[in-house]
């Protein structure tokens, strides 16, 4: 539930953590501002939000739902984005039809990434799952190169796990 009076790793000033302390914080409180709200769209607004104010150098943090054959843009912050991606297409598409997470240090190695924000330097595409059924991904860039490490995938893969919580129902 949202509460403005609750501090949060999205109220500034940002507090000083080590990155795995940070997506300790982030994953607790994420999954409180969530609670209690059933509408899916309210949730992966504040969601997206959450992520583009709490983690630190993001040009980008938001969602792509599947919907048929195709991802479909979803909340997010940042520059407005390519709507429609096709399964195996670009990072996203790549993410969503391997459904596995992906690291990616220089979006200009990745064959086939798909550039929404040309101030985008590096991404992180985690797959968004229920079980065995894929709802989409987040997705999270960086201007910087290099941005996204182990830490961050396997903080972002908790971090999908507790949105999924709050998206499937
Ligand atoms: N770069 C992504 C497209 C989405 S934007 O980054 C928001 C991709 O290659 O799938």
């Amino acid at each position: 539930m949202h509460d403005p009076g609750r501090s949060a790793p999205w109220t500034g000033p940002r507090r000083e953590l080590d990155k795995s302390a940070l997506y300790g914080d982030v994953t607790r409180e994420l999954d409180a501002l969530l609670s209690g709200e059933p509408d899916p769209v309210a949730n992966a607004a504040n969601a997206a939000a959450a992520l583009y104010h709490a983690l630190p150098e993001l040009n980008w943090a938001g969602f792509y739902f599947l919907r048929g054959e195709e991802l479909v843009l979803g909340p997010f912050q940042g520059r407005p984005a390519c709507v429609r991606i096709a399964l195996g297409r670009g990072v996203c598409g790549t993410a969503a039809a391997e459904r596995r997470s992906i690291v990616v240090p220089d979006v200009e190695a990745f064959p086939g990434h798909i550039a929404c924000d040309a101030a985008s330097r590096s991404e992180l595409v985690v797959p968004l799952l229920s079980g065995d059924t894929l709802l989409g991904v987040l997705d999270l860039d960086s201007p910087k190169p290099g941005r996204f490490d182990e830490t961050d995938r396997a903080g972002c893969e908790a971090i999908a796990q507790v949105i999924v919580r709050h998206l499937a129902r």
